[in-house]
């Protein structure tokens, strides 16, 4: 090419969680069986969408209108019924006006950091959900700056830390919250998000929740929506359908602007995404439609906490299974379906290893890199079949752990995957010479 086509954030642009996906399809293609612990497709791993719900979907795809185009900003019956729900919960009150629909929040994600000024930065957790991380640093053309989530205060923000890196980088212009969180399972506490949402209020910054498992908090976890605590500070909160009804095949998500008459900068901004979208015509309409049926029936929030509880059930089993190895740490998700293992410092070494076949460690070695709980996860995959996430170059962390989900729909099938998880740490673990002294954590960018 005669000159440069290569945007320069593309080495930015990582999604380990599927990347993965090939090499354990070669080793499947060995023979050996593999157990898909890397995605958070609920339906992918067997979960039953409710009939009631297949018939709605059926229902609406009986009417012609779900095959037109919908308004830019979505239909009219979804961005109605979403501002009324969220009217009735309290807090802020918003209308029709203030949501924008997506095709899925990947969508949605890609245009608001395409959208932003190339100088302003937005601040997100480590671990971080690549989607989000990788968009703000191939939009910025450098790594994303972080805050710490604590694995050692069971996944608490690091305020501290969050609000030194606002006040030593002038150009965030916006923090990210993911709650509950992705990859940990982390519910924020209400006043960790009134202490957040005072930092953007002292600083001058806008604040992004990303809420798509926001209906997926377990019981007692004590969610609350950034709606609740907002006040006058700009936000952006993201919603969708991917993992409630579930149907991430639907690419339906949205956005709900809160206090764009707070800031003019932050309107304009604000208009630009709606301006962006234009330029796509809209987003896909049949989900739209099924969407104010589905929710607004009797039967949907009763499904919704048959469904919680068995990934709360999951999540403690996971810590009784897996708590009592010294080298992790693992606390019980509280929302979502993803734990986060995080190994200690030291734990891991380079001569660490698990048997496997000749086949499978043919396909496996080439992509025993550098970093050490990527090594483990290959290891995993090549010994047991069981794909996970490293934490480390799959979540954009400075921490050594892997993220597994709490999907698997038979109770037996996730036993055995706990149980295997487990002999296969103790083996590895064990296995290679010496344990290197403990080492201090590097230090993520910004
Ligand atoms: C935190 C978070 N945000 C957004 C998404 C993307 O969702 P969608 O299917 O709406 O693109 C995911 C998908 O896993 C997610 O975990």
């Amino acid at each position: 090419m005669r000159t440069q086509i290569v945007h320069p954030g593309a080495d930015n642009l990582r999604y380990e969680i599927r990347q993965i996906v090939e090499v354990a399809r070669a080793t499947e293609a060995t023979g050996a069986a593999i157990r898909w612990e890397n995605i958070g497709d609920p339906v992918a791993k067997g979960e039953r969408v409710p009939d009631w719900i297949k018939q709605m979907v059926i229902q609406a795809a009986g009417e012609d209108l779900s095959f037109a185009y919908s308004p830019t900003k979505g239909l009219e019956e979804a961005r109605n019924y979403i501002a009324n729900e969220r009217n009735l919960e309290g807090g802020i009150q918003i209308t029709a006006d203030d949501i924008l629909f997506f095709n899925g929040l990947g969508d949605a994600i890609s245009t608001i950091y395409g959208a932003l000024h190339p100088k302003a930065r937005v601040i997100g957790p480590n671990p971080a959900y690549p989607t989000h991380s990788s968009a703000e640093a191939a939009h910025a053309g450098a790594p994303h700056i972080t805050y710490r989530l604590d694995p050692e205060n069971g996944w608490k923000p690091d305020l501290a830390d969050l609000e030194a890196k606002v006040i030593g980088n002038p150009d965030i212009a916006a923090i990210i919250i993911i709650n509950p969180d992705n990859p940990t399972g982390f519910v924020y506490p209400e006043e960790t998000l009134a202490a957040i949402v005072d930092i953007a209020a002292r600083h001058g910054l806008f604040v992004i929740s990303d809420e798509i498992y926001s209906n997926l908090a377990y019981a007692d976890s004590g969610m609350r929506k950034l709606a609740s605590v907002i006040g006058k500070v700009p936000a952006i909160a993201m919603r969708g359908i991917s993992k409630e009804f579930p149907w991430p095949g639907a690419r339906c998500g949205w956005i709900e602007i809160y206090n764009r008459d707070q800031d003019q900068s932050f309107d304009r901004f604000a208009k630009s995404l709606l301006e962006a979208k234009m330029l796509e015509v809209c987003a896909t309409t049949l989900p739209q439609k099924v969407l104010p049926r589905v929710m607004g029936d009797p039967r949907y929030y009763p499904y919704l906490e048959t469904r919680v509880s068995a990934y709360d059930q999951r999540a403690r089993r996971s810590v009784e299974v897996l708590g009592s190895l010294p080298e992790l740490i693992i606390h019980p998700a509280r929302g979502a379906f993803y734990m986060t293992a995080v190994f200690r410092a030291g734990a891991l070494t380079p001569s660490q290893s698990l048997p496997m076949a000749p086949k499978v460690e043919a396909i496996i070695a080439p992509h025993l890199g550098e970093a050490l709980d990527a090594r483990f996860v290959y290891h995993l995959l090549g010994n047991t079949g069981i794909c996970v996430v490293p934490l480390s170059t799959g979540f954009n962390s400075d921490l050594e752990g892997f993220r597994f989900t709490l999907l698997e729909p038979d109770d037996a099938k996730f036993e055995a995957i706990l149980q295997d998880l487990r002999t296969a740490l103790v083996a590895y673990l064990a296995s290679g010479a010496q344990r290197e002294p403990a080492k201090a954590q590097l230090a993520v960018a910004g």
